[in-house]
């Protein structure tokens, strides 16, 4: 019996439609991951969606980051922080799946279960916590600012 990996909520909503569709958008990525992992469709497709996941995170962050830095939000440089800290995790994961690639082509219901905590963690704990800033100042559904090109 398959179950879904991840299910959006509005609770989950930061109140920026824009990192909502981020997020959501993230969640839509590791759901591939699940169902790849079921369907045993190779190393390389894992690999694949791996490094989507990579590259979505950060453009991901990135966007954040220039949202709370805007609206001068003062926990910023912690948020930045642990924002990195997933980088590295996610890093690691990639490297270690790489490596074992070769006997292994499925990721494990321990990857996907860390994958989702450290998902969903990071949205509940640290960017409701920005969201809750913005609401206290008024700032409702802030656009993303443009960024440096590069970051999308
Ligand atoms: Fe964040
Ligand atoms: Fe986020």
């Amino acid at each position: 019996m398959v179950k879904t990996v991840l299910k959006w909520s509005d609770e989950l909503s930061v109140g920026v439609t824009a990192l909502d569709d981020d997020h959501k958008k993230l969640f839509e990525i590791l759901e591939q991951l699940f169902v790849a992992s079921f369907a045993g469709v190779g190393a390389e497709q894992i690999d694949q969606t791996l490094q989507e996941l990579h590259h979505y995170t950060k453009h991901h962050f990135a966007r954040e980051e220039r949202v709370m830095e805007t609206h001068e939000y003062p926990s910023l440089e912690p948020h930045k922080f642990q924002h990195q800290k997933l980088i590295r995790q996610l890093d690691e994961i990639e490297t270690r799946i790489k490596g074992e690639a070769e006997n292994s082509s499925e990721p494990s219901n321990d990857l996907i279960d860390f994958l989702r905590e450290w998902l969903i963690g990071h949205i509940q704990e640290h960017d409701h916590e920005y969201a809750t800033f913005l609401k206290e100042q008024g700032i409702e559904d802030p656009p993303i600012p443009a960024g440096t090109g590069h970051d999308g």
